[in-house]
């Protein structure tokens, strides 16, 4: 049937209509009063989203966009950075870290895994030049759905004196994720996530300590400059052409991510997530992370039964449901599929799936009770 794709991918991730209708009006002029006044609006709720009392700045990019945005404003050429990879997404940041000349290192896990804060405390004290001058890390790592526990990570990190620099693209909203009070030093998401809107916008926010840094910074990058993005976004503006319609549309999500409390968005991701899982389990199929207190509430990756192929599980539940789900990334691809819970997902929206997936299952072979997956999903959301 046309027009009922859902996607449960982990971004971009589905849009509410009113926020669609939004996007949909002509564009205003972004130097405007009325484009001032959404802004305003806009900066107020993004520091809300973030829980920080620092500016969160908006790039027009996606979220690799404001990853760039944070180490070509930090790093100056032979600077030692360590990153810390559970996954592709904490690759990237080696990879745009020694796009800038820094001297990388890297603490790496098996995928599904995270980082123990044992290995980094030991790692960090034997920095006794304190030579490391910023640790990347990722908190959830959407290609093997596994959360780092950046709070403890981060404190390990601010012991030694480096600076924190976290990938919130699917944490944000998703998680609690509390830079102020964790003492995460420089952090950014992006908008096709938890934030309900399609790709377009990614977001950065640093405090006082990265700024220091930044100010040593030779050759800040002129697009991202966080110098012209403060003065902006401090005055209601932007520095260049801002993607307006996605803005006005953001104002819209963000009133409705307040409305509804950003403890509750995150309780709502966590017990969808753990139902899913929960479900998982009753279906008799593998999780990639297997404990759920290192699990990500944006995307939970599941192997496929014996005997049943990743890629024939995503076919029969696209051409028989609509509904999309993403396979894994690289050494990852067809060992795993992604189910996304992330952004503007209800209740019912998971129960169409796990039905639409037990559907799938019994169409490829799978044996289990069937309603199992449904049954335990819906006394999970009841808890
Ligand atoms: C954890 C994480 N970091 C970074 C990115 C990169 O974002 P983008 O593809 O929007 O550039 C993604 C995208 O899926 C992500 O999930």
């Amino acid at each position: 049937m046309k027009d009922k794709t859902f996607l449960m991918i982990p971004g971009p991730t589905p849009v509410p209509e009113s926020v669609m209708l939004e996007i949909a009006k002509h564009p205003i002029g972004h130097r405007s009063s009325e484009f001032s006044s959404v802004l305003e609006e806009v900066y107020a709720n993004l520091k809300y989203v973030f829980q920080t009392k620092n500016d969160v700045f908006m790039y027009t990019a996606s979220g690799t966009g404001a990853m760039c945005a944070a180490l070509e404003n930090l790093i100056n050429p032979g600077d030692k950075v360590l990153c810390l990879v559970i996954g592709n997404f904490g690759n990237r940041w080696a990879k745009i870290a020694q796009s800038r000349g820094a001297d990388v290192e890297k603490i790496e896990v098996e995928p599904g895994e995270v980082i123990s804060p044992e290995v980094l405390k030991d790692r960090l004290a034997k920095d006794v030049n304190k030579e490391i001058k910023i640790v990347t890390l990722t908190h959830s790592e959407t290609s093997t759905g596994a959360a780092n526990d950046v709070k403890t990570l981060c404190s390990i990190i601010r012991e030694h004196g480096a600076l924190s620099v976290v990938d919130g693209v699917t944490s944000v909203c998703a998680m609690p994720c509390k830079p102020d009070e964790w003492g995460i030093d420089v952090l950014v998401s992006g908008s096709q996530k938890g934030f309900m809107i399609p790709p377009g916008l990614a977001f950065l926010t640093a405090n006082e300590r990265a700024w220091k840094v930044y100010e040593q910074c030779k050759f800040p990058s002129f697009y991202s400059d966080w110098g012209a993005y403060k003065k902006s976004t401090q005055a209601n503006s932007t520095p260049f052409t801002p993607a307006v319609n996605l803005i006005v549309g953001l104002n819209t999500a963000l009133k409705m991510i307040k409305e509804e409390g950003i403890d509750e968005v995150n309780a709502r991701h966590k017990k969808h997530a753990m139902a899913l899982r929960a479900a998982i389990r009753a279906l008799n199929l593998k999780l990639l992370v297997d404990d759920d207190n290192h699990a990500s509430y944006a995307i939970t990756s599941i192997l496929p039964p014996d005997g049943v192929s990743v890629p024939d599980i995503r076919k029969v539940l696209k051409q028989d449901y609509d509904i999309v789900v993403a396979n894994g990334q690289n050494q990852l691809k067809d060992k795993i599929f992604r189910m996304g819970t992330l952004g503007f997902v209800c209740d019912r929206d998971l129960i169409a799936s796990v039905g639409a997936l037990e559907a799938t299952l019994i169409k490829l072979g799978h044996e289990f009770t069937p309603g199992i997956g449904v049954s335990t999903l819906i006394a999970e959301l009841k808890k």
